[in-house]
């Protein structure tokens, strides 16, 4: 990335009516480190409590002690924060504007009909025997449905997971058994683009994998009406469990650090980590970071197109928003149908003001060239976010320009799902912006670069990043095993949590994240663990072994190239290529499909055995001149065998 840059100033106009200004993020910033807990005290006020909490904070990142709290002898309810607290003075406001995928499908809810539905659900969960405590899977399209489900978990203290629906059944199996589901929530089918995708058969084919005794029950949403098997005694229509519920329901008071939900993620080691994240400490830190970070007004109209399959969604769809009262759009569909000006056409018909997207979604439009938004106006638009991965300054630059008509801030915004909320980012009042970087820590956000001793860097400097203190919206553990939370950030450095990514800090002390240091890879904004993709290849009777790295790709950031060693028996061909291929989208799902697959008669190694992943990933990218020191690997001809027959692409 170039130091050469454009400074885009802060507006006078925004910054006169932003939540913050430079003076004020500034006195704010240092209150919140200095001392945490009055600010977080004060904070704290923003959302309703059945009791206040009295103790702050209390954490730990000693690895012998990891022990995270929040607002502690707090108690509330999530949902009663995002429905209940609204219905008085915004009862008939707009919560959430439906898109549907076919651009004649909307709808409007409003914060009434929003709480009576989550109610009605909730009763219906109660009734099927679902208590505090209880997991609840959610396997869903991006309709109002999702939210309303994740509120009516919350409402009753159910612990929602939403996983992802382009996730297969057999990642969709590993998730249920994790979390000990015991009911799941789907739809028929979802539709996107104007393609169905077959939930409820991907729900029937998990539900026959050992381990998934334990749910019993199938609630499911009929979207489509497509044809679908049914379960009698295990499969209920939501509709007919849910309509005829009264349209009131208590909620549950919960501790401040009673779960909300998990949320499973991948890393760079074994089956993906199921994340926990709490009820009070979450609900401030999402709500504090959406009305700071996109400078959320009163009234205005916000629209985050991540599925609610991810942490983004969870924070920036659903709990964020809701709770700051806001009117949120939900897009079933993507922004390629019917034609690639679909996002420009969404934000003219519902007059969105801030748009928060993936840069993977603008270097596709990108490629369209200029004119691909020409079918829209979007002089709504007041500020425009990003997430999922570094914002390359060409994109950032023509994100503003051709989407934001030069008129809106960018808010470049990093974080991760550990993170429950956004940590470093600018906020328009008060960020003067530099395409590329995510600027300054938000809130209580403390971050250090450190060397692979774990020296702190000062000055402008490349490290990996770290943040030394806690913050509110940060997961708790990972489910039902806080040693590997331990292990996995609290041990690479001592008494800090490590964030796994790369981070260059410049002469203005702001953060340009350069991308993840370990074995984990961002295709299209998606984290995905190489290993789990290496496991999934290693099942074929084929392969041998497989390496799985990522490598530079003009849309997707990254993309994923894989080494095959063939078993002695197994013939290369084009056709085993697209075998494997299958595999891997039928074991895990479409999102990790291989860009590219190189037959290896052997793998690079160390004299102990261990793969150079280094290597793997400069040949993948190309750079074959600077492989660096290859005298410690066991049979250094390898390399050359790899190189002459590097896949073209
Ligand atoms: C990457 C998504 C650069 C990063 C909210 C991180 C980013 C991982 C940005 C987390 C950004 C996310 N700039 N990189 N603005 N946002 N990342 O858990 O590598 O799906 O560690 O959370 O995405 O991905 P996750």
């Amino acid at each position: 990335m170039s130091e050469q840059q454009n400074i885009y100033p802060v507006r006078d106009a925004i910054a006169a009516k932003a939540w913050a200004d430079k003076e004020k993020y500034q006195a704010m910033y240092k209150q919140s480190v200095d001392d945490p807990d009055t600010f977080w005290g004060e904070q704290a006020k923003r959302i309703d409590w059945v009791k206040f909490p009295t103790k702050i904070k209390h954490t730990s990142f000693d690895p012998h002690n990891v022990d995270i709290r929040w607002f502690e002898d707090g108690t509330l309810n999530a949902s009663a924060n995002c429905l209940d607290r609204h219905l008085e003075k915004r009862g008939d406001q707009t919560a959430i504007i439906w898109e549907g995928d076919d651009p004649n499908d909307s709808a409007h809810i409003s914060y009434r009909e929003l709480y009576e539905r989550t109610c009605q659900l909730a009763n219906a969960l109660k009734a099927q025997g679902v208590k505090k405590g209880d997991v609840v899977t959610l396997y869903m399209p991006m309709i109002p449905e999702a939210a309303v489900a994740m509120l009516a978990c919350a409402r009753i203290g159910a612990v929602h997971s939403v996983v992802f629906g382009g996730f297969s059944p057999d990642a969709l199996a590993q998730r249920i058994i994790g979390a000990n589901s015991k009911l799941v929530i789907t739809a028929d089918e979802s539709v996107r683009g104007g393609k169905q995708v077959p939930l409820k058969d991907n729900v029937d084919a998990a539900l026959t994998r050992d381990g998934t005794e334990v749910c019993q029950k199938v609630l499911v949403v009929k979207r489509t009406g497509g044809e679908i098997e049914w379960k009698e005694g295990r499969d209920l229509w939501y509709h007919e469990q849910v309509d005829s519920q009264p349209t009131d329901c208590a909620a549950e008071e919960m501790n401040a650090e009673d779960p909300l939900f998990i949320l499973y993620t991948s890393g760079s080691t074994g089956a993906p980590k199921g994340l926990k994240h709490t009820t009070g400490g979450y609900m401030v830190y999402a709500s504090l970071t959406h009305q700071y970070v996109f400078d959320y007004q009163d009234g205005e109209v916000y629209w985050c197109t991540a599925d609610v399959g991810w942490v983004t969604g969870h924070s920036y769809i659903v709990y964020g928003p809701l709770a700051n009262g806001g009117t949120t759009l939900m897009f079933e569909g993507v922004p390629s149908y019917p034609t690639h000006g679909r996002m420009g056409e969404i934000v003219d018909k519902h007059k969105v003001n801030i748009l928060y997207t993936a840069p993977t979604a603008i270097r596709a439009l990108m490629a369209h060239g200029e004119n691909v938004m020409d079918s829209s106006k979007r002089d709504s638009l007041r500020i425009l976010g990003s997430v999922g991965e570094p914002i390359n300054p060409e994109a950032w630059e023509w994100y503003y320009r051709v989407i934001g008509n030069s008129n809106c801030p960018i808010v470049d915004t990093w974080w991760q799902t550990e993170n429950g909320g956004i940590m470093i980012a600018p906020l328009p009042g008060a960020t003067d912006l530099k395409p590329g970087s995510a600027t300054l820590p938000f809130f209580g956000v403390q971050p250090a670069l450190y060397d692979s001793e774990g020296n702190a860097l000062e000055g402008a400097v490349d490290g990996n990043l770290v943040i030394t203190d806690s913050w509110p919206g940060q997961a708790r553990s990972i489910w039902g095993d806080h040693e590997r939370f331990t292990q996995t950030y609290f041990s690479t450095y001592q008494g800090v949590y490590f964030t796994g990514d790369g981070c260059r800090r410049d002469e203005d002390g702001y953060y340009w994240i350069t991308g993840r240091v370990d074995d984990v890879i961002n295709v299209s904004g998606h984290r995905m663990g190489t290993a789990e993709i290496e496991s999934s290849l290693v099942a074929h009777d084929a392969v041998a072994e497989a390496a799985v790295v990522g490598f530079p790709h003009d849309i997707k950031g990254q993309g994923i190239y894989i080494y095959v060693t063939l078993n002695d028996d197994a013939e290369p061909s084009d056709e085993l290529k697209k075998e494997l291929t299958q595999w891997v989208r039928k074991d895990i799902g479409p999102i990790a499909s291989p860009d590219v697959i190189q037959w290896a008669p052997s793998l690079p190694k160390t004299r102990s055995g261990k793969i150079m992943r280094r290597i793997l990933r400069k040949i993948a990218a190309n750079e074959c001149d600077g492989l660096g020191d290859t005298s410690t690997l066991a049979d250094p001809s390898v390399v050359d065998e790899l190189i002459e027959h590097r896949a073209n692409r």
